[in-house]
């Protein structure tokens, strides 16, 4: 392993490894072990490069490799790409001691864990992460799924990692857009838990965002510490694990309001900058704390308000997640910088003034 590689050991049962560091690929042999003699690499096919070299490293090195590659983004994660892998596994004849390996964004870490979930009551996933968004939310924590016609991500199973290997120079090729994006979470995290990423966004958004700088990587590990914390004190989502949702209330709304056309972490900056004014409202947050969330995503060019004319679409919208909570709107709000807490079922009023505070 290179001296540079972080190891961060993710608390669970069994729990495991995540390595962040460049140049990391040849680690996937030791993350699998000897054990392992068969191994599905799943990828979307865009990465056709990039899977065709780990699988020729994997098969010098004695394991027997079987490359899927599935559709882009949302379109893989569907019963029909589930049911392919399942159909290669079973004529593959894959056991209990075999594994997957997912290379991509986080469509494919979700595909790919569920197909290791489903496979035999469960197999080993290995996640590579090549998108921002993967490697400081998807990969980590065990949440695996696909979506059906009536909704997304209503099919899954939470199926730990055996390691998630992220590799920061798999990011060279991945699109500005998809880049910044990923930030929307690494800013929740910072409000969420850890201030010290605002601190370091704020210092320089420009080496911030740079994929070579040393506080890009800082920035990355600092996030999926926080992140494996979280799920490792609540891997089911019982309580504490809702923080995690902070800004994602109204990002869900934006997303179903945007047929999905809004990249995950445009909308979840909308709603960071939402969930805040909710904060002010309510005297439960400052006005400095709040104002920060603004500028702060501004800097990162992320999106921070929204249509006037768009507010029924979105409360209606915000009644799905509604249904999966009880019956009863939550939102995460601050009690100050790092101090999570909970909001239940504010009046439309209530959040329709908070909206009007972000409304362009
Ligand atoms: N399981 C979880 O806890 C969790 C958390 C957050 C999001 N998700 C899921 O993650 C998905 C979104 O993930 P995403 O934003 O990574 O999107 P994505 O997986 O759709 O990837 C975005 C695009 O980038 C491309 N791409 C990936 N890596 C690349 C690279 N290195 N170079 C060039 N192109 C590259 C992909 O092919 C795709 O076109 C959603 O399905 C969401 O539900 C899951």
């Amino acid at each position: 392993m290179s001296r540079a590689t972080t190891v961060i050991n993710a608390p669970g049962t069994p729990g495991y490894q995540v390595l962040v560091g460049r140049g990391l690929l040849d680690e996937l042999k030791t993350s699998l072990g000897d054990a392992v003699r068969k191994v599905l690499l799943v990828y979307p096919e865009g990465m056709q490069a990039s899977a065709e070299l780990i699988a020729e490293t994997m098969t010098s090195l004695g394991k027997q490799i079987w490359q899927l590659p599935v559709a882009d983004g949302e379109n893989a994660k569907t019963d029909k790409w589930l049911s392919v892998a399942w159909s290669s596994l079973g004529q593959a004849e894959f056991s209990r001691s075999d594994a997957v390996v997912s290379l991509g964004g986080g469509a494919t870490t979700d595909l790919a864990g569920f197909i290791a979930a489903t496979w035999l009551r469960g197999i080993s996933v290995i996640h590579i992460p090549t998108t921002l968004l993967g490697m400081v939310d998807a990969a980590i924590g065990g949440k695996t799924g696909i979506n059906t016609l009536e909704g997304k991500n209503l099919v899954g199973a939470f199926h730990e990692p055996k390691a998630v290997i992220v590799d920061l120079d798999t990011l060279e090729s991945l699109p500005k857009l998809e880049l910044i994006s990923g930030f929307g979470e690494i800013v929740k995290y910072g409000f969420i838990a850890d201030p010290v990423i605002l601190d370091l966004i704020e210092e320089d958004v420009e080496d911030a965002r740079n994929i070579h700088s040393d506080r890009f990587e800082e920035l990355v590990r600092r996030s999926i510490a926080i992140k494996t914390s979280v799920v490792g004190q609540d891997f089911k989502e019982s309580s504490l694990r809702e923080i995690l949702n902070y800004g994602h209330t109204l990002a869900h709304s934006i997303e179903l309001v945007e047929h999905f056309k809004w990249r995950h972490g445009r909308a979840v900056s909308v709603g960071l900058c939402f969930a805040a004014e909710l904060g002010r409202l309510t005297g439960r947050l400052s006005d400095d704390v709040a104002d920060r969330h603004k500028s702060i995503l501004k800097s990162l060019d992320l999106p921070t308000s929204y249509p006037a004319d768009r507010w029924e679409s979105l409360f209606t919208g915000m009644q799905v997640d509604k249904k999966s909570r009880g019956g009863m709107l939550r939102f995460v709000v601050l009690d100050g910088l790092a101090k999570p807490g909970i909001l239940e079922a504010p009046t439309k009023e209530m959040l329709f003034t908070a909206y009007q505070e972000i409304a362009e």
